[in-house]
């Protein structure tokens, strides 16, 4: 039975704000999202799985930090279960659609269900489909919400309810929704062994004592490195392949709560304009973890340290390599590539977080921002 709940129910359990709690809540939102969708060891989503041997391709859209959680999405869906997939804004989608194509799957994520541009993509892209249930699937964590009647198939995120208006514990349960659907259709489709499949979920079944280390061993020397940083005046992330949503999500994290100007980058994208930015002690963020483009992430930073920017490393402790070339590292367990966002995103979560408490912000609520965007 789903709890319902409501702002008075929550309380900020003795930490300073909604958003440090709902920070320290990841690990067991994580546990119960897969929890929640693994019965008997299967995946269970629901009849959405019906749909799988007919579909070709998928897009999504998205505003947001659920844009981030997205293009994560696309990433696994693309490389575990081959499966050809967009993302897009939301409010690009609507007035600047791609071509129709049946036997696509759109996808709408959106945490709270209700934000305006993230509806009308997905209503146009009903309107589109002339015949039968319409291939909507939507990722929320309100299924009660204006999406959850708009679209036939949903996921629920059962993430809790988000008071801090920067998501953070609604981004990993997205993230994790989208590691369930692409393992899941991996397997059916016979992408994926069973074995293979059973691995994946072992693996990710660990996530969670490791979001735990972390948030018990790296506060210490983030809330350090937070005190450094309260007077800077940009920051530049990087990160490649899997990873860059993450430094796009470390970024708009800082952007959104210390009002300290960030920009995410693809590593390998900076020689082509954001190197410009760069001088003697700008912090540049690179998340550098074990995996496929790890030593181009490596020589990416190398570029960065030659004009001496401040570089702080979100790596893993086993590699011998990081402490050298960071000035500070962030460190977070060594975990396959393919969940490595699972855990890079907390320390820059944190990051952000202790940055915009030690300027007095208001972190819960920072200007100019609401929780969900309703209206264009
Ligand atoms: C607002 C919030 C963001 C959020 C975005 C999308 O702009 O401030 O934190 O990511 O809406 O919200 P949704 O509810 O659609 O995920």
């Amino acid at each position: 039975e789903r709890l319902t709940w409501s702002p008075v129910l929550v309380e900020k359990g003795g930490f300073k704000h909604y958003m440090l709690k709902e920070i320290h809540d990841q690990p067991g939102v994580l546990r119960q999202g897969l929890e929640s969708h693994l019965l008997n060891a299967q995946i269970a989503l629901g009849p959405v799985q019906e749909l799988y041997p007919q579909v070709e391709q998928m897009q999504i859209v998205a505003c947001g930090t659920s844009w981030h959680a997205s293009l994560v999405g696309q990433y696994i869906l693309q490389q575990v279960a081959q499966v050809p997939t967009t993302v897009h804004y939301a409010s690009e989608f609507r007035y600047a659609p791609p071509p129709y194509r049946p036997h696509t799957l759109t996808i709408g994520v959106t945490q709270s269900g209700e934000t305006a541009d993230t509806l009308a993509a997905l209503s146009l892209e009903a309107s589109r489909q002339l015949t039968g249930t319409p291939w909507l699937l939507g990722i929320t964590n309100r299924p009660e919400s204006s999406l959850g009647r708009l679209v036939p198939y949903v996921i629920d995120t059962r993430a809790g309810i988000e008071i801090g208006v920067a998501a953070t514990k609604t981004f990993i349960a997205q993230v994790t929704a989208f590691y369930l659907l692409a393992f899941d259709l991996a397997y059916q489709r016979q992408i994926i062994t069973q074995e293979k499949l059973e691995l994946y979920l072992a693996n990710l079944q660990k996530i969670p004592n490791q979001l735990e280390w972390i948030l018990e061993t790296q506060t210490p020397a983030i809330e350090q490195l937070a005190y450094q940083f309260q007077e800077v005046q940009h920051v530049i992330y990087l990160g490649r392949g899997i990873n860059f949503p993450i430094a796009l999500e470390g970024a708009l994290k800082l952007k959104e709560i210390s009002y300290i100007h960030a920009e995410g980058y693809p590593a390998g994208e900076m020689k082509h304009g954001p190197i410009a930015l760069l001088d003697k002690g700008v912090p540049v963020i690179a998340i550098a973890t074990p995996g496929t483009v790890y030593d181009k992430v490596l020589s990416n930073v190398q570029e960065a340290r030659a004009r001496e920017a401040h570089l702080i490393g979100v790596g893993s402790a086993a590699n011998s390599e990081i402490p050298d070339l960071f000035h500070v590292n962030l460190t977070v367990p060594e975990v396959p590539e393919l969940l490595s966002p699972l855990v890079t995103v907390i320390p820059l979560q944190l990051l952000a977080y202790y940055i915009a408490a030690h300027r007095g912000l208001d972190v819960d609520q920072p200007r100019n921002l609401a929780k969900s965007v309703t209206v264009e």
